[in-house]
């Protein structure tokens, strides 16, 4: 098969591209627009073995060129805008490729008769619940996104919904919780805590560090995603392992880790219009048989070892940019 992934020089996806090569033979053509958050590093290793073509998700030409020439099977999005901070500090740019680039690969599937667009999405579309709550968000929830990031990949899942909808094109969603694994940005909470244990430095806790996220490994989230790519009908379906921690506790848990005691935390400014807890009812995946099992401490040591191993890739992410960010989001 021919099979676009784009945004597979990020995080989440590097990690999947990786782990398709390790398990087929397909033919992988790779869209990435290498913006601040995206790193040709990240896929050296298999790079002799794809196509890669950098570019952007809203070049209509270049994007048009791309499913002409290659007869496309499937079309995977990773590519996004994907830090919340980045998202309350300047919006448009979340705008414009979360939502104007996902219409862009729509648009081709449909008119070049691609067999399944696969939106990769988040539990962050459904909105927050109370911190207290045991309540799971189903598939069948109404979408309620608080902030211009989740706004914007709620955006991108309705107009994937009324492609199908309208146009019959088979897709599918998938809905995760937070990631952790090798090769997330310095500015996400995991690898930030990591690098300022590395540095001497404080841990930054936005407000009291209550606020409740449900951490994934992103191989069991790349697995998983595999899976529902390839076998799964057509719908939505969420992803995540239940190892659900207060950002305070998760802390805890990477200074105990790295053999630091707890007076390393610093509590600063909350994080504007902060979610306070995400969690997602995973019964469909697993009616398909699909059990994300990750457990988080063993996670953890193996993202930090892997940090520790690569750690001037951190080094290489502190650049003149995320200076600036950090000036505007932490005043540092
Ligand atoms: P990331 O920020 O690490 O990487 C994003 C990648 O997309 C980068 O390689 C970047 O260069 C590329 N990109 C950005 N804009 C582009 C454009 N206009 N055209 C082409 N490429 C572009 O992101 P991630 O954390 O790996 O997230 C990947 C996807 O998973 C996103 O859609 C995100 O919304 C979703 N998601 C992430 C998490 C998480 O915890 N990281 C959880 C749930 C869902
Ligand atoms: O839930 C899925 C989402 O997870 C993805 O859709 C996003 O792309 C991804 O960035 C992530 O969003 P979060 O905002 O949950 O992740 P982040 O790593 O930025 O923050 C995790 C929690 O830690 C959150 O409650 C904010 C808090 N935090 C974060 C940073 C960077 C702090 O307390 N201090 C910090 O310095």
């Amino acid at each position: 098969m021919n099979i676009l992934v784009t945004g597979a020089c990020g995080f989440i996806g590097s990690n999947f591209i990786r782990y398709e090569k390790e398990n087929y033979n397909d033919h992988f053509i790779i869209l990435d627009k290498l913006t601040y958050a995206g790193s040709i590093e990240n896929i050296k290793d298999i790079i002799d073995s794809i196509t890669f073509i950098k570019g952007d998700i809203c070049d209509e030409v270049l994007v048009e060129d791309i499913f002409k020439q290659y007869d496309l099977d499937i079309v995977i999005n990773f590519a996004a805008e994907t830090h919340v901070d980045r998202s309350i500090i300047d919006p448009d740019v979340f705008i414009r490729t979360n939502v104007y680039g996902t219409g862009c690969l729509l648009k081709n599937c449909v008119k070049y008769k691609v067999k399944r667009y696969h939106q990769i999405s988040t539990d962050e579309v459904y909105g927050d619940t109370a911190l207290d709550s045991g309540y799971r968000f189903k598939e069948s929830d109404p979408l309620c996104p608080n902030n211009p990031y989740s706004a914007t990949k709620a955006g991108a899942d309705m107009l994937v919904m009324s492609y199908h909808n309208t146009y019959g094109l088979d897709t599918v969603i998938t809905r995760s919780s937070n990631n952790y694994g090798p090769a997330q940005h310095i500015e996400k909470f995991i690898p930030q805590m990591i690098d300022r244990i590395n540095n001497d430095k404080d841990i930054l806790i936005y407000g009291e560090g209550n606020n409740k996220r449900d951490w994934l490994y992103v191989i069991d989230n790349c697995n998983i995603i595999d899976q529902i790519m390839r076998k799964a009908p057509c719908g939505i379906y969420n992803i995540a392992a239940g190892q659900e921690y207060t950002n305070l506790d998760l802390a805890y848990k990477v200074l105990d880790l790295m053999g630091k005691d707890h007076s390393y935390i610093r509590h600063i400014a909350d994080r504007k219009g902060h979610d306070l807890r995400y969690a997602l009812d995973i019964t469909k995946i697993n009616d398909l048989g699909l059990f994300p099992t990750g457990d988080i401490t063993e996670g953890l040591r193996k993202t930090i070892a892997w940090y520790k191993e690569n750690r001037s890739r951190l080094e290489d992410e502190k650049t003149d940019d995320y200076n600036e960010y950090l000036r505007k989001n932490y005043g540092e």
